[in-house]
C-alpha cells in the first residue's frame, strides 16, 4: 500500500480555493507521513456513558423488477415527521439497482410527476436514447422503455433525473440512486459484501431546523449552487452505524447539488481507497482524507479492527478553505461509527485489486479546449463553457466513435466545477500539469473536480453509440442554468482530414 497518509490533517492544506488563487498551482492534498500508534483519542466515545442521539443508518431499498415509477410521496426522513418526496420507487433514496457485466438492463419509467423528467444512468456507456438527455424527457403521466446491455467494468454509478432547466429540483427532492454494476474479476477478491458492504449516499440539505425538504434557489444559489446546512446518508439524518471490529466496504457517492465533501475519520485513521467513479483501482491506497465533489463516487475500506468495541468515531467532512462567500468548506459529522462486540468480515483486503488498462496520451488525435467562464454583462452571473449556455439541439462538438483524445478544462472563475462526461469513463492526466493524481483521481473516471483557477487534462476513448451526448458541470444549479453543452459522436473514418484541421480524423482502424 502507498504511504501517502499524514497523522492529522494539516489546516494549511485544506485550502483549496485559497492556495489555488494564491499559487495557481494544484494541490498535493496527500502528504507523506506514517501512521504510529499514537493515534488522538479525543474522538473516542468513553464506553462509560451514554450512546448520543442519533438515528441508525438506513440501507436504501433494493430494486427488483423491471418498472419504476416517478412519483411524490410523504416519507419519513426525520423520525415522527412526515416529508413530501420526490421519488423513484417510492423511497428516498432511491432504490439501489443491482446488475451483472453482461446482462440485458431493462426498466419501465412510469411519469406519475406534475411534471417532466427522464432517468439518466451516470456513468454507463448506453446508446443516446437512452441516456436520459433532456430532449427525451418524458411527460407527466408517460413512460420510457430504457434497455440497455451493460458491458462495461464493476463499479458503483448512479441513476439521477435528466429534465431540461429540473435536473436540481428533482434530484435535491430525492430522485437518485445507486447503479451497481459487478463483474467476476471483482466477485473473485472476496471484498467485504452483505452487511460489510455499505452504500453511503451522502447529501447536504437546507433546513434551518424544519423536516420539509424544499428547493426554493435565490440568485446567489444559482451562482454558487444550492448549499445546505444538514448532511443526510441515505436519508437519515443525524446517522451512526454500529460495526464489527475488522473491514467495511462503503460505496460512496456525493449526491449534493454542489456541496464538495473532505472525507476523514475525525481521529485521522486511515481510509483506504479502492475505487473512482468507474470501478477499482489498481491497488489499494491509504489515505487520511479524501476530497468528494457532486456526483463523484469513492469505494473506500475502513478497518475498524484496531478500535475497541463500545468505542466510536466519526466520518466527517472537514473544514477547508473554500473561498470567502462560496458556502464551501463548512465542518460537517457525516457517520458516526459504534464499534460493537460481534464477527468481522473474515477476508483480507487483497494488496493488487485489477489492472487498468489506461490509454496512451501520446496516441491521443487531437486536443480540444474549454474555457470555465463567468458571463459578467448579465445580472445573474451565468456560467458558461466557450462562452455558450446549454441548447437542446445544437452540435457543439463532434467527434469520431473510438477517438482517443485530450480534452482540455480550463477553469477560470473562482468557484469549483465538478465537470462529467456522459457515456464514457475517461483518465484524468494532471492538474495544472502536475501530478501525482490522489487516489479519487487515478482510476477511471466519468466527473472530475475542477478547482478553481485550475487547468486539466482529460483522455478520452470515445465510444460506439452514435448520436447525442452531454458534458457539464455537476453543480446542479450550474448544470441547470446551461453549463452543458452536447456532444455528437458520429461513425469514425480512416483517416482522411475531414475537419481540415491538418489532422486525420482517424476511426476505428487506429485503434
Ligand atoms: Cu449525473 Cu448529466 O449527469
Ligand atoms: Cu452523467
Ligand atoms: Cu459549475
Amino acid at each position: 500500500m502507498s504511504n501517502r497518509n499524514s497523522n492529522k490533517p494539516d489546516p494549511s492544506r485544506r485550502t483549496f480555493l485559497h492556495r489555488a488563487i494564491l499559487a495557481g498551482v494544484g494541490l498535493p492534498l496527500l502528504t507523506r507521513g506514517l501512521y504510529g500508534g499514537d493515534l488522538p483519542g479525543g474522538d473516542y466515545r468513553d464506553p462509560s456513558r451514554p450512546l448520543p442521539a442519533g438515528n441508525p443508518l438506513r440501507r436504501p431499498a433494493v430494486h427488483t423488477g423491471t418498472d419504476i415509477h416517478a412519483a411524490v410521496i410523504e416519507g419519513e426522513v426525520w423520525p415522527g415527521s412526515p416529508t413530501p418526496l420526490w421519488t423513484f420507487g417510492g423511497s428516498y433514496p432511491s432504490p439501489t439497482i443491482r446488475v451483472r457485466r453482461g446482462e440485458q438492463f431493462t426498466m419501465k419509467l412510469y411519469n406519475d410527476l406534475p411534471e417532466k423528467t427522464s432517468i439518466h444512468w451516470h456513468g454507463l456507456v448506453v446508446p443516446s436514447d437512452m441516456d436520459g438527455h433532456p430532449r427525451n424527457a418524458v411527460a407527466p403521466g408517460g413512460t420510457f422503455d430504457y434497455s440497455f446491455k451493460i458491458d462495461q467494468r464493476a463499479g458503483t454509478y448512479w441513476y439521477h433525473p435528466h429534465p431540461h432547466e429540473a435536473t436540481a429540483k428533482q434530484v435535491y427532492m430525492g430522485m437518485a440512486g445507486l447503479f451497481i454494476v459487478e463483474d467476476d474479476e471483482e466477485l473473485v477478491l472476496k471484498l467485504p459484501s452483505g452487511e460489510f458492504e455499505v452504500p453511503l449516499v451522502i447529501q447536504d440539505r437546507r433546513q434551518a431546523g424544519s423536516t420539509t425538504i424544499a428547493y426554493a434557489p435565490v440568485a446567489m444559489d444559482h451562482q454558487d449552487g444550492y448549499l445546505g446546512d444538514t448532511i443526510l446518508v441515505n436519508g437519515t439524518p443525524d446517522p451512526y452505524l454500529e460495526v464489527a471490529p475488522g473491514l467495511y466496504r462503503f460505496r460512496i457517492l456525493n449526491g449534493s447539488n454542489a456541496r464538495i465533501l473532505d472525507l476523514a475519520l475525525a481521529d485521522g485513521h486511515k481510509l483506504t481507497v479502492i475505487g473512482t467513479d468507474g470501478g477499482l483501482l489498481d491497488k489499494p491506497y491509504d489515505v487520511s482524507y479524501t476530497y468528494l465533489a457532486p456526483a463523484e463516487r469513492v469505494d473506500l475500506v475502513i478497518d475498524f479492527s484496531g478500535y475497541a468495541p463500545g468505542t466510536s468515531v466519526v466520518l466527517k467532512s472537514l473544514p477547508y478553505s473554500g473561498g470567502a462567500g462560496t458556502g464551501q468548506g463548512v465542518e460537517f459529522d457525516i457517520l458516526r461509527f459504534d464499534i460493537v462486540d460481534r464477527p468481522a468480515w473474515p477476508n483480507p483486503l487483497p494488496a493488487a485489486l485489477t489492472t487498468l488498462n489506461f490509454h496512451n496520451a501520446a496516441e491521443a488525435l487531437r486536443t480540444r479546449s474549454f474555457r470555465l467562464d463567468i458571463d459578467h454583462s448579465v445580472t445573474m452571473n451565468m456560467h458558461q463553457i466557450n462562452g455558450k449556455t446549454f441548447e437542446m439541439d445544437r452540435v457543439d462538438e463532434q467527434v469520431n466513435a473510438g477517438d482517443l483524445e485530450i480534452w482540455e478544462f480550463q477553469n477560470v472563475t473562482l468557484l469549483p466545477h465538478p465537470i462529467h462526461i456522459h457515456g464514457l469513463q475517461f483518465q484524468l492526466l494532471d492538474r495544472n500539469g502536475t501530478g501525482p493524481l490522489d487516489p479519487v483521481d487515478a482510476g477511471w473516471k466519468d466527473t472530475v473536480f475542477m478547482r478553481p483557477f485550475q487547468t486539466i487534462h482529460l483522455l478520452i476513448r470515445f465510444q460506439e453509440h452514435l448520436g447525442l451526448f452531454l458534458f457539464h458541470c455537476h453543480n446542479l444549479e450550474h448544470e441547470d442554468e446551461g453549463m452543458m453543452l452536447n456532444y455528437e459522436v458520429i461513425a469514425g473514418n480512416t483517416g482522411v482530414d475531414v475537419r481540415g484541421d491538418g489532422m486525420r480524423d482517424g476511426g476505428m482502424d487506429l485503434r
